[in-house]
This record gives C-alpha cells, structure tokens and sequence, in this order.
C-alpha cells in the first residue's frame, strides 16, 4: 500500500491534513520508518508523489497486514447479516470477563451465533449472556447464557473502574459501570467536606450494592476515618464484604504514614430504612448515600437522623422522577430536611441521563446543618 513518508516530529501535522482531505486510508496504521520518519497510509484518491502538495516527502509502498474483522458482526455470513440488517444488537454491556446483551426477538433464534461471534471478535470475554431484563425487588437482571469459552457459566466476576477492582455478579446483584462517573463526582463531594471540615468522614451507604462509591472513597488516602454501609440484598452483602475487605487492605496514607484506622466499619444486610430505628447509628455520618432511584426521596425523611448534627454535612442521593414532577420533587427533598431542623448551605438537583421519555436519572446533593 502506498505511504506517505515524513520526519516523525511532522507526523501529526501530515496525519491530520491527510484525514482532512480524506487521503488517509484506514486499513493500516502508521508506520514507524527508520531514520526518524513514519509512515502514513494513503488511499486511492491521494495525488501522485509528484504532486507540490507532499513538500516533497516521497511515497513509499508497504505491505500491510490485513487487520481482521473489527467488528463482530463480521463474523456471521453477510446475506445472513444483510437480512436482518435492523435487528443485531448495536450495544452491549461488559462486565469483567462476562458480556450481556440485549437480543430482539427477530434474531433470537441466532442468540448463540452471535455469542460466538462475539466470543471470537472480544479475546477477553469469557461469558456471552442474553439480557431478559430486571426482576425481583433488588431489580437484577435475568441473564441467559448464550457461549461460554471454556464452558464455564458462571456470572460472578471482577471489574476495574477508575483504579479500583470490585467483585459483580450482575445475576444477583444490581450494578452499572455507566454510573461509574457519578462515584467520581462523589469522591470529588467528599473531598471537598474533609477540607470543609477539617477532618476525615464517617460515610452511610445503606443501599451501597457491591460498593462501588466505597471504592472511589477508600482509595482515597485518609479521606474516610469509618463506615457504615449495607445493603438489603443478602448476594450484595457478601460481595460487598469481599470488595470492602480488599479495599481496605489496599488502603494508602499520606506519604509514609500508615493509613487512618477505621472506626465504625459497619457492615449491615437491613433494610435501609430500620438503620435509624437505632438511636446508637443517630448523628453518625457526615455523608449520606441515598441510591435507590426509584424510592430514594421518599426514603430521605427516615434517613436524615444518621446525618451529624451541629455541622455542615452532606446528603448526595439519585433518584429517577418524572420530568413534569421536577419543582415538586425537589420540594420534597428540601422540605425532607427542614423537617429534621435542618438549613441549606447549597443544594443542587441535576439531570444525569435520561431514563425514559417522560422520566429523567437526577442527582442531588444537599450540604447542610443539622440543628445540635
Ligand atoms: C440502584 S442499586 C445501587 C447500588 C450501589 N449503590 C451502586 O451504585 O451500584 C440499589 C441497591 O439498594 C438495595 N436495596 C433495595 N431496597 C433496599 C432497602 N430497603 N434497604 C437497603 N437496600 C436496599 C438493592 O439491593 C440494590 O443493591
């Protein structure tokens, strides 16, 4: 195939104005010449070596491997594909080594072609699994599986999201890595309360799942001093133990001091609304978690008494309303909290994603104080 060969230091500059003109060709990739050049693959319509426009880089021809299909529907036969042109998959979910996928049901008949073909085209997937949607008061997901490369079936397995490992199973307990940039904003919320208060936080999670907001907030070195976290799953619990007893063993200090012991870490299978039946777990916190989307706000009322008093402390919490519903659910959150004697210092009630045509994802969060 034809390059155009250039001093390497000018390779973005020639990249782009081949890409711009659409000369560049996408079967290759660029490759390194000796000498300090690089090549960069040409297509039909790029001019001749001759052309002034080249400033007299030469052309030089390269064999090229042909990269393999990139794409898994490359792997099915093409009328077969051509037939149903409207009906494959266009997305799916990786967890870990285990893939989940919706299948209409024009091509369900094809469920386990598509699982080899996937299996073929994603070398780190293990298990193909048909999505046939959530079931059950903790909403996970009904999973079918499709092709297992060695055989196994098992949906349990590790993830990695920003820096952390965390143990799923997306058969028995809910999770989503989509939601893995609000634990982000979260470690970013808690950050900002430690410098606030000057101290490091006792955090309540009590619908915490497998624990992915303990992951941002324990990889953070000395940005927790306890925790009390749960979940009514009993599957959840047991995963979030394992994934709790990792994260704190891997926990770091600041320079070379030893990480901040830990007191309370409390881990709980309850129903989130019985943690402040318990007097002793009241003005406990100084982050709450509210993530039960679906009832999270009518559950804010009874969770208010674990938040510490006399202090700025904060209430971070996603719920899924309905668009016309905005102005009245955020009345009920703030009314939630004058209840408990508190005032607002800030507040903001943001939309996170879509959910539905008329629902919306939102995410709210409450720094306030608590009346001693
Ligand atoms: C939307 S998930 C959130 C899980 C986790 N925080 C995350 O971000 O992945 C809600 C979790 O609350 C749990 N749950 C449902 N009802 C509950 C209740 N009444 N008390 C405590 N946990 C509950 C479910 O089992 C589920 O794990």
């Amino acid at each position: 195939m034809r390059h155009l060969s250039v001093p390497s230091a000018q390779t973005q500059h020639w990249l782009e104005k081949c890409r711009s003109q659409h000369w560049s060709s996408a079967e290759a990739g660029i490759t390194r010449l000796e000498g300090g050049r690089n090549a960069i693959p040409l297509n039909d319509s790029a001019p001749l070596e001759s052309d002034s426009i080249w400033d007299k880089n030469p052309h030089v021809e390269i064999e090229i491997q042909s990269k393999g299909p990139t794409h898994w529907l490359e792997h099915l036969d093409e009328e077969l594909v051509k037939s149903y042109s409207n009906d494959w998959p266009r997305s799916y979910e990786v967890q870990g080594d285990v893939l989940i996928v919706k299948i209409e049901e024009a091509v369900w008949e094809y469920g386990e072609l598509i699982a080899d073909s996937m299996l073929t085209q994603l070398p780190s997937i293990r298990l193909v699994c048909a999505d046939l949607g959530v079931q059950g008061e903790f909403r996970v997901r009904n999973l079918h599986p499709l092709a297992s490369r060695d055989g196994s079936l098992e949906t349990r397995t590790r993830i990695r999201e920003n820096g952390y490992h965390l143990w799923v199973d997306a058969s028995t307990v809910y999770f989503s890595s989509r939601l893995s940039k609000e634990r982000v904003e979260t470690l970013a919320t808690a950050n900002r309360l430690r410098l606030q208060l000057n101290q490091p936080l006792v955090v309540c999670d009590p619908y915490a799942g497998v624990g992915p907001s303990m992951g941002a907030l324990l990889s953070e070195p000395n940005l927790l001093s306890g925790y009390l976290v749960g979940d009514l799953n009993p599957h959840a619990v047991e995963l979030l133990t394992q994934n709790l007893e990792y994260l704190s063993a891997r926990r770091k200090g600041i320079e070379k001091s030893p990480p901040l012991e830990l007191n309370p870490t409390e881990i709980h299978c309850r129903d989130a609304l019985e943690w402040a039946m318990d007097s002793e777990n009241h003005s406990s916190c100084d982050l709450l978690l509210v993530n039960l989307p679906h009832h999270s706000i009518a559950h804010i009322e009874a969770l208010m008494p674990l938040l510490k008093r006399g202090q700025t402390s904060v209430l971070r919490g996603w719920a899924i309303i309905e668009r016309l519903e905005l102005e009245n659910r955020e009345q009920t959150i703030l009314e939630a909290i004058s209840k408990a004697s508190g005032t607002i210092e800030e507040f903001t009630f943001k939309e996170v994603k879509g959910f539905s045509t008329t629902k919306i994802f939102m995410c709210f969060e409450a720094w306030l104080n608590l009346s001693a």
